[in-house]
């Protein structure tokens, strides 16, 4: 995943290669137009939030991946994407500190038959905790495996009732520019956004993750609840949600919003479509050196391919 310009651009300009920028070249450019300024001059540095509180009662889940080594829990905190806190690799673990993720409720809407506001606690309360360990990949072609700590999202989902006419299902992260630095640049357009097709949504691999590793999820990774579609390309696992929507129609996505040639609504991960800049046949597994071959739908196409039946992935991405 690349950085665009800034909204300045037409998107009659945007095909050109030229107005891209790798997300390094892009921070160089950013500071000399005060974007990464902002982060910097906003005193917000360096603190972080190391301290995470253990949860109880997690228990192991038939559908974790089995056989390979878990990623460090250091690289998986510190080498971070959250635009809403600078973006550097690094930049949420340094300065995301200033984020209070509680208390916490999420506003559930649209088209169900019990829509309102619940608390954390409330919406977690009735569920098993389950370890889940996932394979994660990034588009921008590194990966990770992680021992997240979650619930079943159609589990917490069919608790609003939703109705025939819910075909998607959207998700919003907070808005809080005081706390969150990044959203005071222009980068994205805030909210962050996303969203899967309901089927996606009610598939018993994805999940609504409250913490990894056995401890509360730190703000840089999304606390305090985001979620996980492991067989999706990462920017699909939205964070610090606080808004669930049921829809009728395909709802807008942050990264599609930005680069709608680079970044489709699907996003599956798939060795066989490259990215308009680069290849997507290889990946990097963070603390590994030799590249490793992409696997169609992240490894989990046993599991998932049959929702795409009938459908075109090299065009439907
Ligand atoms: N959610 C929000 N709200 N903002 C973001 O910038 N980045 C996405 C996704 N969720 C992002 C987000 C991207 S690009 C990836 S790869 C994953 O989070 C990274 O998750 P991680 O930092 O826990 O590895």
């Amino acid at each position: 995943m690349l950085i665009t310009k800034p909204s300045d651009i037409k998107p009659s300009e945007i095909t050109s290669k030229s107005v891209y920028l790798s997300r390094r070249n892009f921070l160089k450019t950013s500071i000399n137009t005060g974007i990464a300024g902002s982060v910097a001059s906003s005193g917000i540095l360096m603190s972080g939030n190391a301290q995470a509180a253990k949860l109880d009662n997690i228990q192991k889940s038939p559908y974790s991946t089995i056989g390979e080594d878990l990623t460090d829990y250091d690289s998986i905190t510190t080498y971070n994407n959250f635009y809403e806190f600078g973006t550097n690799k690094e930049d949420p673990a340094k300065y995301s500190g200033q984020f209070n993720p509680k208390p916490w409720s999420i506003q559930v809407d649209g088209e169900c038959n019990k829509p309102g506001e619940i608390g954390l606690e409330d919406l977690i309360k009735p569920h098993t905790l389950e370890e889940r360990i996932y394979r994660l990949r990034c588009v921008e072609a590194w990966s990770m495996v992680i021992p997240w700590v979650g619930i079943p999202l159609g589990d917490i989902l069919k608790r609003f009732e939703p109705t025939a006419n819910a075909k998607y299902v959207a998700f919003s992260t907070i808005f809080r520019p005081d706390e969150m630095p990044g959203q005071r640049s222009r980068v994205l357009r805030w909210p962050y956004l996303e969203g899967l097709r309901i089927d996606e949504a009610m598939h018993p691999l994805s999940i609504l993750s409250v913490g990894l590793y056995g401890e509360e999820l730190l703000n840089q990774s999304g606390a305090p609840i985001r979620l996980v579609v492991p067989w999706k390309y990462g920017y699909k696992s939205i964070k610090s949600i606080v808004k669930i929507s049921f829809v009728e129609k395909q709802p807008r996505t942050a990264w599609n919003d930005s680069a709608p040639n680079e970044y489709g609504f699907y996003s599956n991960v798939n060795p066989n479509r490259n990215h308009p800049r680069w290849s997507q046949k290889k990946e990097r597994r963070i603390g590994e050196f030799l590249k490793r071959e992409t696997l169609m739908f992240n490894g989990y196409a046993n599991q998932v391919a049959s929702l795409y039946e009938g459908m075109n992935l090299l065009k439907n991405h």
